[in-house]
């Protein structure tokens, strides 16, 4: 019996949830073909609604959550990968309903993994993570729609959050003029050192949400937050421009009109990082590892260890969190 440490969510005896530090028993994990020793995982919105009770994300509790992993395998029950090989998982049902990566193990299908990609490190991929893979998706979407640098500015909403801060540094990287848009003022020099060339404050972007148009701004849009925030971005998009629609962090509900569809042109591009083909992930992952490699990440992430972890679910769902948490698992 191989005993090991992870984080549990779970409901105390006044219906509200906890997270604690507990001791669990390798042959307690759900059965899959790959035992992996966990050396990083990271934190993304979900895993604190996850870590929070939140049951649209996660049904059953006690659960460990934890969305993303990185680590070497340990046991292998297929040929395609042996003990010792270093693997990324990110997305299906790791920490949703199948314990996750916030622990010193986990077990999974082979089919959720992919082996390492030679131009990053276990950690560089958690740096990144579901977030950079997410980024990496809405950036490859708007290129498919023709979107490109010359185009015009691009606008990244909830720009310091995870997906909103490698958004931004990949599109400056690509040569991108980036328009961030965030809700913290105070942090339009950090947005600047990632590549941001203008700050536009999140309650800009909600001006004008009664007009059936607004003016036209941006070639392109990676829209982290959704709801009337969206919707507005979609009406100041470009004759024939595209927005990356990705997350919910403003709300679900998209208000809207067809004007904008039938009158401009423009495109929602829906993106979704976690039941994606493995085949499209190992794409942008070796994208991610090549040519869009970013340098100097250091400065959008915080490392914790799982005894910090609490806390940083608490600022993530506070909507405090700037940049990346990288979870140092070992
Ligand atoms: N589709 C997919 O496959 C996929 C993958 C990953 C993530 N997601 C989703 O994408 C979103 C971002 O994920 P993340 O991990 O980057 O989360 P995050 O680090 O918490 O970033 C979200 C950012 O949204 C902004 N924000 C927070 N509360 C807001 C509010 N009430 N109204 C408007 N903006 C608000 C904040 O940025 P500012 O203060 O800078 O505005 C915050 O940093 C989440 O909804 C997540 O579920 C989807």
């Amino acid at each position: 019996m191989t005993r090991f440490i992870a984080l549990q969510a779970r409901e105390n005896a006044t219906g509200e949830f906890e997270q604690a530090l507990v001791e669990r028993d390798i042959d307690e994990l759900p059965a899959g073909e790959l035992l992996i020793r966990v050396r990083y995982s990271s934190l993304n919105y979900k895993d604190a609604l996850s870590a929070s009770g939140n049951r649209g994300v996660t049904k059953h509790f006690p659960h460990t959550p934890g969305i993303d992993a990185a680590g070497v395998v340990e046991a292998s029950s297929v040929a395609e990968f042996s003990v010792g090989d270093e693997v990324i998982v990110t997305g299906y049902d790791l920490g949703m309903n199948t314990a996750g990566g916030f622990a010193q193990y986990i077990r999974i299908p082979a089919s959720w993994a992919l082996k390492r990609p030679q131009g990053l490190s276990l950690r560089e991929a958690m740096v990144l993570g579901t977030a950079g893979l997410t980024a990496a998706l809405c950036v490859d979407k708007l290129e498919q729609a023709g979107v490109t640098p010359d185009a015009g500015p691009i606008l990244v909403t909830g720009a310091t959050g995870g997906v909103g801060s490698i958004a931004v540094a990949l599109l400056a990287k690509l040569g991108y003029r980036v328009a961030a848009s965030t809700g913290k003022a105070q942090q339009g020099e950090f947005l600047k050192s990632l590549g941001a060339q203008q700050i536009v404050l999140r309650s800009e972007l909600l001006e004008g949400s009664e007009r059936p148009l607004l003016k036209e701004q941006w070639a392109g849009a990676v829209d982290t937050v959704g709801g009337d925030i969206l919707f507005n971005v979609v009406k100041s998009l470009r004759y024939g421009g595209s927005a990356a629609c990705c997350g919910l962090t403003a709300g679900v509900a998209f208000k809207g009109s067809v004007l904008p569809f039938i009158l401009r042109g423009v495109n929602l591009l829906g993106v979704d990082s976690v039941e994606l083909p493995l085949v499209v992930k190992a794409s942008m992952w070796d994208k991610l590892s090549l040519q869009w490699k970013l340098d100097g990440l250091d400065k959008l992430v915080s490392e914790v260890g799982l005894v910090q972890l609490p806390e940083a679910i608490a600022q993530i769902l506070a909507g405090r969190l700037v940049g990346r948490v990288l979870v140092r698992v070992d």
